[in-house]
């Protein structure tokens, strides 16, 4: 196989990344994609610096034996503590979810104050706020970490009751009193709640998905690097692959609920190993 028809591999600590694999199916059909849900260690939310950065490394060595031509780390926490880190261990182009979404926001917002939710860590990485503040630091960045937005996707028959609108309410509720214009959807499951979030916010409020400029940055960088799949992909292949560190059946009809492809391809692999 030629550099350019490898796959891509995306990894995230669980089905989140889906979100942003989503996007990639979308916006650049003609390439193959492994994807490594970390299902057994998730959440990467609430753990340290150091534990994440020992997860990726493991996953990427994992995704290398795959013969991955470039790295989506589709994760936000895992994008915020590891990724530059990472960057400088390895032989081949890799991207995460904070740069393109910081970037759009900086080009939405019209008062300057932007809102970004996202897990714990990430929230308190600052990640997005030294990032936005270095192209910009006229503008106003506010964080909140909301811990129990992944539960509530993940378990999905609550997500149209009242208690998410609950937790929602108050989660958003200071942002709202900060009078932001723009806010960040800076966490993989948060565009799943897309619909609740922006009613909460009101149609003023620009909300912007990460997973959607990710995809775009990638086909970017794929063009950059000479990296583009030219060849047709043959009917009689998947060019989708999916490997999770824990059981198979959850995973697959997350997957199939959100990409609306079939995950058959689903399995479970040792990543201690790696
Ligand atoms: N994938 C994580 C993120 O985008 C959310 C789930 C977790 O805490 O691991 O930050």
């Amino acid at each position: 196989m030629q550099r350019a028809e490898a796959p891509i591999g995306v990894f995230d600590s669980g089905v989140g990344g889906l979100t942003v694999m989503r996007e990639i199916i979308r916006q650049i059909p003609k390439e193959r994609v492994v994807y490594f849900g970390d299902t057994a260690r998730v959440p990467y939310g609430n753990k340290s610096r150091d534990t994440i950065l020992k997860y990726s490394r493991q996953i990427i060595r994992f995704l290398k034996t795959k013969e991955v031509k470039t790295i989506v780390v589709a994760c936000n926490t895992a994008s915020a503590v590891a990724l530059e880190e990472i960057r400088g261990e390895l032989d081949m182009p890799i991207i995460g979810v904070i740069k393109p979404g910081a970037k759009t926001a900086i080009k939405a917002t019209r008062n300057g104050k932007i809102g970004i939710i996202g897990t714990e860590t990430t929230v308190r990485s600052k990640i997005y706020s030294h990032f936005i503040q270095d192209l910009n630091p006229n503008l106003t960045v506010i964080g909140k970490a909301c811990p129990l937005f992944v539960p509530l996707v993940e378990e999905g028959e609550f997500l149209k009751s009242s208690i998410a609108a609950e937790i929602a309410t108050h989660y958003l509720k200071d942002l709202k009193k900060e009078g932001i214009d723009t806010l960040i959807l800076g966490c993989t499951h948060y565009p799943l709640m897309r619909k609740l979030i922006g009613q909460i916010m009101g149609e003023q409020v620009i909300l912007v998905n990460p997973a959607y400029e990710t995809a775009r940055g990638l086909k970017e960088l794929l063009k950059q690097k000479g990296l583009e799949n030219q060849k047709e992909i043959a009917e009689s292949e998947n060019p989708y692959a999916f490997y999770v560190s824990d059981t198979v059946d959850k995973f697959q009809q997350f997957a199939e609920n959100i990409l609306t492809y079939s995950a058959e391809n689903t399995m479970k692999i040792n990543i201690e190993d790696y």
